[in-house]
Order: structure tokens, then C-alpha cells, then sequence
């Protein structure tokens, strides 16, 4: 067994269940929590996402420097575990720092980027950074409604992959990301191929796919 499988199964046993030193500093001590009463804080765009699988919430308030179309300020509250904190508190030094990150590469951070800069995150917890990069992306897909440039508005891509049961590939993802490895664990979670089975060579690919996407498997 290699020690990549080593510490997936320390995972699986609850032993490897360690937080990296940068999650334990931003889940003790998060930066840039809006600690204001919201109405009273005045922002160019506010993201809300919330995955009631896990229970999680999160909101994010972006300030924007019109003049660089750069991300001036970043606040949020998250309502959820410490990798869910840590998270978003990361986050939102990532899009701040170094005089601010551009919008339109901001929209492109990735779960994997978040988990990066945290040095890790627990294989089961991995779906709470997903949270994050989906904030931002709805924060900012307000700030270009509000200030009227929708043609900038990038939407979340959801197809749907079981017809029978109306499962879309978002659904699927999620379902990987929340600790389902198999067929069966993903049949269960989201009902996808419970009816003609026509589209189960797909999701197989598909787990296969998040799989070495989010575990490296
Ligand atoms: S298309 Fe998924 S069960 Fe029929």
C-alpha cells in the first residue's frame, strides 16, 4: 500500500483526521470576518451559499477598486465546521492580497487552489472548500448585476446526467466530494441510475474523474 492509499485509509478510521497548522490558525484566529451588523456594511456584491448535506452556510461581502476592477475588500460569515472557517477566512486573504486579485481571475479559484493554501484538508472535508469558490463567484456575479455589466455574469454549469431521475453533474460532484468513492455510495446520495440505468457507464466516469480531481486517486 502506498502512502497516499496509507493515509486515505487513516482517513476512513477516523486516525488521520489531522488539521494542517494554516487551518488551525485560521479556524482560531479568521481574518476579515464581518464582525458588523451586514446592513450597516456597505458592499459592491454579496455571495450566499449554503450545502445542507453538511449544514454549512457561508456569505461573502466584496468590496471592488472600480479603477483596477480589482477586489478592494473581502468580509464573510460562515456558518459551519472549521474547515469550513478556515476556508473562507483563507480566501479571502487570497483575493485580497498583493493589492487585490482581478475579478475575472478570481472567478476561476478552484476547491483545489483553497485546499492548497491550507496545506490540506481532512479527504471528508474536502466539500467545505467547495463552498468557497462558489461565494465568491455569486459575490461577484452580483457586483457585475448591480453595477450593470451582465454580460460578465459567468452561471454554474449543471447538466443533467440522469435523465430518469433529473441528476445533474454538480449533484454528482458533490456527492464524491462529500466522501463518495463507488458507484453504489453515489446511487445512494443522489438516486442517479436507479431507473433505466442507461446512464451509469457515464457517472462511473464521472467518480473516476472527481476522484483524481479532489483525492488524487
Ligand atoms: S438515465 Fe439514469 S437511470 Fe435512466
Amino acid at each position: 500500500m502506498t502512502n497516499s492509499n496509507n493515509s486515505h485509509a487513516n482517513q476512513q478510521d477516523g486516525a488521520g483526521w489531522v488539521y494542517s497548522d494554516t487551518v488551525k490558525e485560521h479556524f482560531f484566529n479568521p481574518k476579515n470576518l464581518l464582525q458588523e451588523n451586514p446592513k450597516n456594511y456597505k458592499a459592491d456584491g454579496v455571495g450566499y451559499v449554503g450545502s445542507p448535506a453538511c449544514g454549512d452556510m457561508m456569505k461573502i461581502w466584496i468590496k471592488v477598486d472600480k479603477l483596477t476592477d480589482t477586489i478592494a475588500e473581502c468580509k464573510w460569515q460562515t456558518f459551519g465546521c472549521a474547515s469550513a472557517i478556515a476556508s473562507t477566512s483563507i480566501l479571502s486573504i487570497m483575493v485580497t492580497e498583493k493589492g487585490g486579485m482581478a475579478l475575472e481571475d478570481a472567478m476561476k479559484i478552484t476547491p483545489q487552489d483553497i485546499v492548497n493554501r491550507l496545506s490540506g484538508l481532512p479527504d471528508k472535508k474536502i466539500h467545505c472548500s467547495v463552498l468557497g469558490d462558489k461565494a465568491i463567484r455569486a459575490a461577484i456575479n452580483d457586483y457585475f448585476r448591480k453595477s450593470k455589466q451582465e454580460h460578465r455574469i459567468i452561471k454554474e454549469k449543471s447538466e443533467i446526467i440522469c435523465r430518469c431521475l433529473d441528476v445533474t453533474n454538480t449533484e454528482i460532484e458533490n456527492a464524491v466530494l462529500e466522501g463518495g468513492k463507488k458507484f453504489e455510495d453515489i446511487q445512494k446520495r443522489t438516486k442517479a441510475g436507479t431507473g433505466c440505468g442507461a446512464c451509469r457507464p457515464r457517472v462511473e466516469r464521472m467518480i473516476e474523474q472527481y476522484k483524481m480531481q479532489y483525492y488524487g486517486e
